[in-house]
């Protein structure tokens, strides 16, 4: 099984990846080199985690001491709501986040939120960043079937992922036929549910068959209906628990027994951002609950 998907650009990416929500510049500095030295290549951050500065450290660290090049690695960051619905504000922003990540191109640059009358001409800076080479592929997040049907009637390049909330239990079946048949590959954000089923007794129960964790159960569930997926751990051996997940394979009766803990909602994100409407008002729901 490839360790690997090619996205409709080309480029490849690597199927597991290291999320760095919620660290600090310096526990992002670590965990990125850790996750290199344990094999990590896909690292995802975004201006929004105020840790831009830090992974960039963590990135010429991890490097260093694995004597690897830039090109080994997949980077991943995104632009700021905040700056969202300007051509030159886009632009600028993402030059200081290269500058804070201590590269020349991010090998992923995404929309980190579909904001409500700015994404298009958002769209239209990240198309010509993609043309001048400082982004090896563009794409969107938290995008539903509106959201991405929208962009695709403005956009001259189609956005070659979308980064969307995705565990056992939010599902996003609409958002995820729209990709599946849009060549738009899917990535999911918090595919451990923030750790909320790691002790369910049906999850554990198939762990225990393929003597494996219930993470790597989670993992494996949304691997095979062909998601990228970025868990965030700031423990080294988790990290490499969660990089372990492509020797063993759920069949169709496990992967339905997983799929039965679908709590049929929607990522809160979503029900908040519908009527805000307004990048600052999104910003501030997001603070008030962190
Ligand atoms: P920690 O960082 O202390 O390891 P998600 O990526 O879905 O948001 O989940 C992240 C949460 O799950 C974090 O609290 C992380 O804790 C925890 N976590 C990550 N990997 C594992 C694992 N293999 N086993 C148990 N908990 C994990």
């Amino acid at each position: 099984e490839s360790k690997t998907v090619t996205l409709n650009n080309g480029l490849t990416m690597p199927k597991v990846g290291l999320g760095v929500w919620k660290t600090t510049p310096a526990e992002a500095s670590q965990m990125v080199a850790t996750a290199i030295a344990n094999g990590y290549r896909l690292i995802d951050t975004a201006k929004q985690y105020g840790n831009e500065a830090g992974v960039g450290a963590g990135l010429q660290k991890g490097l260093a001491e694995n004597h690897l090049k830039r090109q080994d690695l997949f980077v991943t960051t995104k632009i700021f709501n905040g700056d969202q619905g300007d051509y030159d504000k886009v632009r600028s922003a993402f030059n200081d986040q290269l500058e804070r990540l201590q590269t020349d191109y991010v090998d992923l640059l995404l929309l980190h939120w579909p904001v409500f009358n700015r994404y298009n001409e958002s769209w239209r800076a990240l198309e010509d960043i993609y043309k001048d080479g400082q982004a090896k592929a563009i794409g969107v997040c938290n995008f539903n079937v509106a959201h991405l049907t929208n962009l695709l009637d403005h956009a001259a390049i189609n956005p070659q992922v979308n980064q969307i909330e995705f565990n056992p239990r939010i599902h996003q079946p609409e958002t995820v036929a729209f990709c599946q048949g849009n060549h738009i590959q899917l990535e999911a954000w918090s595919p451990l549910g923030n750790g909320q089923l790691l002790t369910n007794p049906v999850v554990k129960q198939i762990a225990d068959k393929y003597g494996k964790s219930s993470a790597q159960v989670e993992l494996r569930w949304e691997l095979q209906q062909g998601f990228v997926v970025i868990p965030k751990s700031t423990h080294s051996n988790r990290m490499k628990e969660n990089m372990a997940v492509f020797d063993f394979k759920l069949d169709a009766d496990e992967m339905e027994a997983i799929a039965e803990l679908d709590e049929e909602k929607h990522s809160i994100w979503y029900d908040k951002f519908k009527w805000s409407g307004n990048p600052e008002g999104v910003e501030d729901y997001i603070a008030r609950n962190e």
